[in-house]
């Protein structure tokens, strides 16, 4: 079973295109609701949220995990996989592989939460792969609750007011190529394609979920199964636009007490 996690609702975008690649895998999707968002926290917390994550997917039998998370596997991949007795693979190398595949001016703009971007991985790791490129990023705090409160639509004023503002300084470095470094905001496509357009837009999730997709052989029944840490007004909203499958999933609660590790 693949276990796939985020601090929230985003990592269905990763999920999404796993079921869609692998038919008969048996998905188990973590969402942790209850103390989304991660991006505005220190590093050691994101890092203990997540290790308590992990505990449960290896607990449930999992035998190989995708953090579909930018701000986990940008600020604490290194720690957690030393504790990791399966493979654990993060979302950064694929979306970085992707847009520099796609990148025609070399210019790259990454939106992303601000650990992420603090933690500098996107321009390091998109210069070692494209050397010359330049690298314009923001941080938007402010997108993840807009998603995880279900703002979420194509005409949402609001929405399209935040997006429009963080992405001032990419729209003026003249980027092509728009590296979506949260698994949150591909959710947003529509309103960054109308925010920046021409733009090609990479989805972090995807890549990633492709990427894992390529490395695993795995035959089940095709199981989807959410849980998440609480049960969200918008967690149906969300589902529905990614559509297929998860818009039909059950969705189960559980409290990630019982998972952490005792100090
Ligand atoms: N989907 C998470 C990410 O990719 C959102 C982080 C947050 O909870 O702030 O970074």
């Amino acid at each position: 079973m693949i276990g796939v996690f985020d601090s929230g609702l985003g990592g269905l975008t990763a999920l999404a295109e796993l079921r869609r690649l692998l038919p008969d895998a048996d998905l188990l999707y973590f969402g942790d609701t209850a103390r989304v968002p991660y991006g505005s926290r220190s590093n050691a917390i994101i890092t203990r949220y997540a290790q308590d994550i992990i505990n449960y997917l290896l607990g449930r039998g999992c035998d190989r995990i995708l953090a579909a998370c930018g701000t986990v596997s940008t600020v604490a991949l290194p720690a957690l996989r030393k504790n990791c007795p399966v493979p654990l693979s993060g979302i950064v190398e694929a979306a970085c592989d992707a847009a520099c595949r796609a990148t025609k001016s070399g210019r790259i703009g990454v939106v992303a939460t601000a650990a992420s971007i603090r933690s500098g991985v996107y321009p390091r790791e998109i210069g070692a792969r494209l050397s010359g490129a330049e690298v314009t990023q923001n941080a938007c705090p402010l997108l993840v609750p807009l998603v995880e409160g279900g703002f979420v639509a194509r005409n949402c004023e609001i929405t399209h007011l935040a997006v429009r503002e963080y992405l001032t300084p990419i729209r003026e470095a003249g980027c092509d190529t728009l590296l979506l470094g949260c698994t949150h905001y591909p959710i947003l496509t529509d309103i960054f394609s109308d925010e920046l357009p021409g733009a090609v837009l990479i989805n972090a999730g995807r890549e990633a979920a492709r990427a894992v997709a390529e490395k695993t052989h795995e035959h089940g029944e095709g199981r989807t199964e959410l849980v998440v840490s609480d049960r969200t007004q918008d967690m149906e909203k969300v589902c529905a636009i990614l559509g297929g499958d998860l818009s039909h999933a059950e969705i189960h609660t559980v409290s990630l007490s019982d998972y952490a590790d005792r100090e």
